[in-house]
């Protein structure tokens, strides 16, 4: 996807993708050419003269001017957080990432030194051989090379497959790992390090990969006859790129659920015909910052919030043309569960615990998703039941009803705002609680989806109540069906 193809919303989108574009090149630009490292190796060399055998070996790879980039959590969390000095590291091994491009020159001017090196190398199909992992080893210590994949927009560390002594753990190279391009400071013993490190250990938590079903994918194509929709990609890439870069940088956890997931997972790409994308996220790590950040946002702004912060909560974005969801999901025991509301009523969707999350490619840029998306998309659909693109009547199998709101919850649980970021006062909002309403409501009584902690009145009744249940099941289970496209799976 060229820029240009971006830039068709207006100038924050335009803004949105240049900085996002420029930081990415900045940050290449510096890992590979690093303007001031010989200035500071001099410093270091004047300054410091340590003898540990990690210094050692970094002072034996200097020479040969490639640049590494400090990538070991444990090391990383040591140095930057923890404010322990390098020298004083008791660890056999150390991991740094090195840009593939250098690996070449690094292996031949690395001949003639006396420490043992090991290669953990692959064969690609087109009889390259690719270099995944260097292991330097002098007096016990390990330092060991992460080589850094160039994949889309991010960098993928595939796996290691050389054996090493049972004590050592790999932080990379254990499993194939994203790393995002990240701005880089320079450490005083000359190697990088990322700038905002606790980012970075937040980043790494979530750094296994997944690859989407290519067979599943071109089944689509070839037996389905369902093709990528241009159209429907020129609206959706950027208000997701934009939703996955806002949540990263408020270290939120989020996973592309529901039909994105199964667009990812099963199109390598979005279902055509879908109308919104869906994202799940953790109801504890819930705060304002996340309203305040989509409220009147440019690209994708927050109209509905719907449900109660610890009950239900779930966030409409839009963007003008598409549709975005964050649902919460509430830990419950050994299983989670988010809301799904329609009108007074109250469903559950049932979903797994997800102690974690991976990440994945779409569009060329890394989203996260449930590190088991077979078994997410199983719980949800149905054991292998969405693997079959053609029931339009597909029904999340997870969903129970719950409950009604009760009256006092009900006038806190649907909140509307402007495309400016202000809380929607007008017909609109007012209707949409006073339809499914047996008390005059003549404005809405707070911002926020929250209880007040005070005792609240309910306003006066209305002369004419609202008989009978809001919710004829059946009929609600039909219309639901109907309308909601984020059942149908084609
Ligand atoms: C999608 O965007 C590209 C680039 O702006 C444009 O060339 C293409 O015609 C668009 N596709 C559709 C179907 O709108
Ligand atoms: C290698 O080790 C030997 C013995 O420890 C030493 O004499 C020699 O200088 C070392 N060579 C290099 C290139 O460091
Ligand atoms: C690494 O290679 C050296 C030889 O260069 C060998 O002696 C050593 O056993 C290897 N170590 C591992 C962990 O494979
Ligand atoms: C492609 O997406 C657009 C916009 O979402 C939609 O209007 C159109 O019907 C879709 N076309 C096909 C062939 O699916
Ligand atoms: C949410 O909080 C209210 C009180 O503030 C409480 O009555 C309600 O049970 C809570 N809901 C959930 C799902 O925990
Ligand atoms: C879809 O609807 C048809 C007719 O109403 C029904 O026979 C079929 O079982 C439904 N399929 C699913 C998966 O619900
Ligand atoms: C309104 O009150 C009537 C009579 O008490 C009751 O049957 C009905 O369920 C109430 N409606 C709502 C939405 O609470």
């Amino acid at each position: 996807m060229g820029l240009t193809s971006l830039i068709y919303q207006n100038k924050s989108v335009i803004l949105f993708c240049l900085v996002t574009y420029i930081l990415f090149w900045l940050t290449i630009a510096t890992f590979q050419q690093s303007t001031n490292r010989n200035k500071n190796q001099q410093l270091r060399r004047l300054k410091y003269r340590s003898d540990s055998t990690f210094s050692f070996i970094l002072d034996g790879l200097l020479p040969l001017k490639v640049n590494l980039l400090l990538i070991d959590p444990y090391v990383l969390q040591y140095l930057f957080i923890d404010q322990f000095s390098f020298d004083k590291l008791e660890k056999e091994l150390i991991t740094f990432g090195i840009i593939d491009e250098f690996v070449e020159k690094f292996l031949q001017s690395f001949q003639g030194n006396n420490f043992s090196i090991n290669i953990s190398k692959n064969d690609l199909s087109n009889h390259k051989i690719s270099t995944d992992h260097i292991f330097i080893e002098y007096k016990q210590k390990i330092i060991h090379l992460a080589v850094f994949h160039k994949y889309k927009s991010f960098y993928l560390i595939e796996e290691n497959t050389i054996s090493l002594s049972t004590n050592i753990q790999l932080s990379y190279g254990d499993t194939l790992r994203a790393v995002e391009p990240t701005e880089i400071a320079v450490h005083e013993y000359s190697f990088f390090y990322p700038r905002d490190v606790s980012h970075f250990l937040w980043l790494y938590e979530t750094s296994k990969f997944l690859h989407c079903s290519q067979v599943l994918a071109n089944r689509m194509e070839n037996e389905f006859h369902l093709y990528q929709n241009t159209s429907q990609l020129n609206v959706t890439v950027v208000p997701m790129r934009n939703i996955a870069y806002a949540l990263n940088k408020l270290k939120k956890h989020y996973w592309l659920a529901g039909g994105t997931l199964l667009g990812w997972y099963r199109h390598c790409g979005l279902i055509p015909f879908t109308q919104d994308a869906d994202f799940g996220l953790f109801a504890e790590e819930y705060d304002e910052s996340i309203r305040n950040h989509f409220l009147g946002n440019p690209i994708t702004y927050l109209w509905g919030a719907l449900g109660l912060v610890n009950d239900s909560l779930e966030f409409r974005l839009y963007t003008g043309r598409f549709t975005l969801d964050l649902f919460w999901a509430y830990r419950e025991g050994d299983h989670r569960w988010c809301g799904y509301q329609v009108q007074r009523a109250k469903f559950r969707r049932t979903l797994p615990l997800l102690e974690t999350v991976c990440s994945c490619d779409l569009f060329g840029s890394r989203f996260s998703i449930p590190c088991s998306p077979i078994d997410y998309l199983d719980g949800e659909y149905g054991i292998d039941k969405w693997k079959n693109p053609l029931e339009k009547n597909y029904t999340w199998v997870n969903m129970k009803f719950h409950s009604l709101w009760d009256d006092i919850s009900w006038m806190y649980a649907t909140r509307l705002y402007t495309r400016q970021g202000k809380l929607r006062r007008d017909k609109v909002a007012i209707d949409w609680i006073s339809k499914h309403f047996n008390y005059s409501l003549t404005s809405i009584p707070s911002f926020l989806n929250i209880l007040p902690n005070e005792p609240v009145v309910l306003p006066p009744l209305k002369t004419k109540l609202v008989y009978g249940s809001p919710i004829k099941r059946k009929k609600i289970k039909k219309k639901r069906f109907k309308s909601s496209h984020r059942n149908q799976i084609k």
